[in-house]
């Protein structure tokens, strides 16, 4: 396994006709903080997916936490990855408290159910929903949650099964300003624990890249643009040619931003 996390070579997903991936090549290392950027409808969801073991490619060979897709009972490999997304948050059953929400991730990993929570799942969930500043929504129901509530809870949910991988689809969207510079310093503090698990992010705007991400995918049309280390992806050409727009690019205290310059 050599520390490889995530290794993907060749990789294509082609559907209905279209490629919604195409020759994708990356390899994620054990303790790194990934972001994967790019245009809605570049392919971002579907790469996480791929490396989520929720979908196989059609052409090239993927290997999650040193397990080869098609060759692995996916059943085994899913409990170890931490997923956030807004799909996901859609299959919440009405009327789930978000206590519940954090724990059942737990639950679903040892494969059974008990009425009685087991003290130590009890106090981890607590301290994640804590840590992530959600302590006082234990008892909330998760369907009266505002949108930056919602994002927290699931995190910590994601986070609950002490996950080898975490993967953040979006985890930013549809926050307002308040709610995403929240939302963008907490996944910062996660970025520099640690024990925190290696991190994929995904988002379309670069604003939303938290401080400590120390690596970066760009893609276009399924296709990758540039990756490798933050300062050496974040350039405005990369940027420009990934978002098909002349961009000027700045950073300030960790945080980066990008603007037209048409
Ligand atoms: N079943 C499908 N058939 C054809 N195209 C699809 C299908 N599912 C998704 N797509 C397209 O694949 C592209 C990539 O989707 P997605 O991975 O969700 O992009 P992103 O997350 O970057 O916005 C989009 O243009 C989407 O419309
Ligand atoms: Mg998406």
């Amino acid at each position: 396994m050599a520390g490889e996390v995530l290794e993907l070579s060749g990789v294509g997903v082609r559907r209905d006709g279209a490629d919604l991936l195409r020759d994708v090549t990356w390899t994620v290392d054990e303790g790194e903080r990934w972001v994967v950027l790019g245009p809605n409808g570049a392919g971002k969801t579907t790469l996480l997916q791929v490396a989520g073991a929720l979908l196989f490619p059609t052409s090239g060979t993927v290997d999650v936490l040193g397990e080869r897709l098609g060759r692995t009972d996916v059943f085994e490999l899913r409990p170890r990855i931490g997923l956030a997304s807004a799909a996901l948050a859609e299959k919440v059953p009405a009327g789930e408290t978000v206590l519940d929400l954090v724990l059942t991730a737990s639950y679903a990993i040892l494969g059974r159910w008990q009425e009685e929570y087991d003290s130590t799942d009890l106090a981890r969930a607590v301290a994640l929903l804590e840590a992530l500043g959600a302590s006082e929504l234990l008892q909330r129901r998760f369907d009266t949650l505002s949108e930056g509530e919602r994002k927290r809870a699931q995190i910590a949910r994601a986070l609950m099964p002490d996950p080898e991988l975490l993967l953040l689809d979006e985890p930013a969207a549809g926050l307002d300003l308040g709610g995403r510079e929240d939302l963008v310093r907490r996944l910062g503090v996660l970025a520099d624990d640690p024990a925190a698990p290696t991190t994929v992010m995904v988002t379309h705007h670069l604003e939303e890249v938290p401080e400590g991400v120390t690596h970066a995918l760009l893609l276009r049309k399924g296709q990758v643009v540039a990756q490798g280390k933050v300062d050496e992806v974040f350039t405005p050409e990369h940027l420009s040619e990934c978002f098909g727009l002349p961009l000027a690019v700045d950073r300030h205290r960790g945080r980066w931003s990008a603007r037209s310059t048409r």
